[in-house]
């Protein structure tokens, strides 16, 4: 019975410990897979569109949250080239939220100075989900706060096929000799190619897995997973595994 008091005074004293997060050494670009939504509405009782609803509110929270911190890029992954694969209904609703969020929330994301910016394989989006977020990057493309980039119909290996391609095409044609590749002629052709790598890369609802994201991007990021289902995932959260980043010693490969 004391044990569990002792335990349970611990877990308060951890809920309640002030998050410090200092303004140096925020990551400039975290990435983040939005994961739990389905169970969120199980165990409420709730078809599992409702957590991707109440997800898409937490998409908002945590990008104005991300904006004050200063980190300059967050990357959301909100639609898989797997996806597709769930029942037909499920991506019908998933197809419609992009418009939903930004009916709802791109005047204030403007007022943040926000840029909406959108990576995958855009051709294969309904028009409904296609056409407004190409309004929302042309209207937000000279703000120079946090780059929202929306990862949608993205797949990590699809995208490394297509960098393949686009090289390969240019050694075919002459333009490329085999020896010029290397890891920057690699990145220069992928989806990425304007934004620095992922620093800290977080995944909610307890799974640690990559689940086909940004797989050449994250060689090097620090991972933080949280048992947090993505609906309720926070601004608090996010300073957590901030807080936690800065903790970390960052080696890429060598010694301190
Ligand atoms: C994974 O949870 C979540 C998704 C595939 C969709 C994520 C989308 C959002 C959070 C909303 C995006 C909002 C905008 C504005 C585009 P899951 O359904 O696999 O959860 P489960 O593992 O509990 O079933």
């Amino acid at each position: 019975m004391i044990k569990r008091f002792q335990a349970w005074l611990k877990q308060r004293e951890t809920n309640h410990k002030p998050l410090h997060v200092s303004k140096d050494n925020v990551p400039e670009h975290v990435a983040i897979i939005m994961d739990g939504n389905g169970r969120w509405a199980k165990r409420r009782g709730l078809p599992r569109v409702a957590g991707h609803h109440t997800g898409m509110k937490a998409v908002k929270n945590v990008t104005i949250a991300a904006n004050e911190l200063g980190i300059k890029v967050l990357t959301m992954y909100a639609f898989s080239t797997e996806n597709w694969k769930r029942p037909k209904d499920e991506v019908e609703f998933l197809m419609k939220l992009p418009q939903e969020f930004l009916a709802i929330e791109l005047d204030e994301l403007i007022k943040e100075n926000v840029q909406v910016q959108m990576m995958g394989h855009r051709e294969q989006l309904p028009e409904h989900t296609r056409k407004p977020l190409e309004e929302a990057i042309e209207r937000t493309k000279h703000n120079t706060g946090l780059i929202l980039n929306f990862a949608l119909n993205y797949g990590g290996q699809r995208e490394l096929v297509e960098g393949v391609r686009e090289i390969a095409a240019d050694v075919l044609a002459g333009r490329v000799q085999v020896e010029q590749i290397d890891e920057k002629m690699i990145s220069a052709n992928l989806l990425t190619n304007h934004l620095p790598n992922p620093d800290l890369l977080i995944r909610t609802s307890g799974e640690m897995r990559l689940s086909n994201f940004m797989l050449w991007q994250l060689a090097y990021s620090e991972f933080w997973f949280t048992d947090v289902l993505w609906p309720d995932f926070t601004g608090e959260h996010l300073k957590e595994a901030v807080a936690e980043y800065q903790s970390r010693h960052r080696r890429y490969g060598g010694l301190q």
